[in-house]
């Protein structure tokens, strides 16, 4: 079966001489390979500064707590997206309002961001899911007018782009997830990509207890509720052997992705994604739009393609319901939401397989 989603480990000869080295050097803890891994990150992205954590959740966590948001707040976010997006409103007690999706990407639709603001809006959650870019202008636009900040979850986007600009570069808080399945992993892992150096500092301060590491223990006086929410060496230092390699990795789900985008045209029962214009998915996932989608996943199992929806909506469960609503265009593109596999696992004979399998029909 060609998987979904695969664990990507770097090779032994690379990876094992720079862990064993880490681990046995008498510091494994938050230290000189986690700050390595955050310059080197800053770098790849291409601005401002990069807040390695132990999990994409804490990531958000600590963006929603930057923001302020709170009890009594309101964010607005998508639901077709991974649980935790929402999940991480909820940690800081504020309730969830859900704006609808654009029909012809899946994405937080801009109007219906617009249609959703109120007196209780602290925050704007948006989600390049599966690696498609959201609509990035017209949502700064929002933002500017009425004065709210965004939080770019792109745990699915690393290396998606925009305007020729990687995500990371166009809200002030962009999450980062490096679980096992992501375009890189460092076991588990995160990165909040902060664009101010204020924001920064103060986001070091809740990572870690609220403790200032720049003085002693004594010396501190904790003034903020903070987290255990490092990354430690052993991680880091995953993380730094996989971003040696992840261009040529992300280049592969690209290639892969624009195949499937120029051979899956014109299939009858087939709708394919139409990105916003200027944007360059990271293919994480191919998504798109089939009729009878039971059918196209049984007939592609039976081929030994695992093709599934992945992630259960999340308005569908109770807790992260708030306010419950009718979402037309979510509920249309969900009922015909598919993805296929097309990482770095999946090779060119493999993916002319996919299409032809497509073609026969189902
Ligand atoms: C869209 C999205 N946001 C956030 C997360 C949270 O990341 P993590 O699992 O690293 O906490 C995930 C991953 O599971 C995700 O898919």
């Amino acid at each position: 079966m060609i998987p979904l989603v695969k664990t990507n480990i770097p090779d032994r000869e690379k990876l094992m001489p720079e862990l064993e080295k880490v681990l046995y050097s008498g510091y494994v803890a938050q230290g000189e390979q986690v700050e390595n891994f955050e310059r080197v990150f800053e770098a790849f992205i291409g601005s401002g500064h990069a807040l390695s954590v132990n999990s994409g959740t804490a990531a958000l966590h600590i963006a929603l707590i930057l923001i302020g948001v709170k009890s009594g707040d309101e964010v607005i976010s998508t639901a077709l997206t991974a649980e935790p997006t929402n999940v991480a409103i909820k940690m800081v007690g504020a309730k969830i309002r859900y704006a609808d999706v654009d029909y012809h990407t899946g994405n937080i639709s801009p109007k219906s961001i617009e249609e959703n603001i109120n007196e209780f809006t602290k925050a704007i959650m948006v989600v390049d899911y599966a690696g498609i870019p959201v609509n990035v202008s017209e949502i700064q636009r929002i933002s500017k007018k009425y004065n709210i900040p965004v939080i770019h979850d792109a745990a699915h986007a690393l290396g998606a782009k925009y305007n020729g600009f990687k995500t990371g570069n166009h809200f002030p808080f962009t999450v980062f997830s490096f679980q096992a399945i992501k375009l890189l992993t460092t076991i588990d892992g995160g990165m909040l990509q902060i664009a101010t150096k204020e924001e920064y500092e103060k986001a070091k301060l809740i990572r870690w207890f609220g403790i200032d590491k720049k003085l002693t223990r004594l010396e501190n006086d904790i003034q903020v509720q903070g987290y255990k929410y490092h990354m430690n060496n052993i991680n880091a230092t995953i993380g730094l052997v996989q971003l040696d390699e992840i261009d040529t990795i992300l280049n592969i789900h690209i290639d892969n992705g624009k195949y499937f985008d120029s051979s899956l045209q014109n299939i009858p029962g087939v709708d394919l994604i139409n990105y916003y214009p200027g944007s360059e998915p990271a293919y994480w996932l191919y998504t798109l739009k089939v009729e009878n989608r039971e059918g196209f996943i049984k007939q592609m199992g039976e081929k030994g393609i695992m093709a599934s929806e992945l992630h259960k909506r999340n308005d569908w469960h109770s807790y992260l319901n708030d306010f419950p609503v009718k979402l037309p265009n979510l509920d249309k593109f969900y009922s015909r939401l598919v993805h296929l596999p097309c990482g770095y696992w999946v090779n060119p004979q493999e993916r002319a397989m996919i299409v032809e399998t497509i073609k026969k029909g189902w």
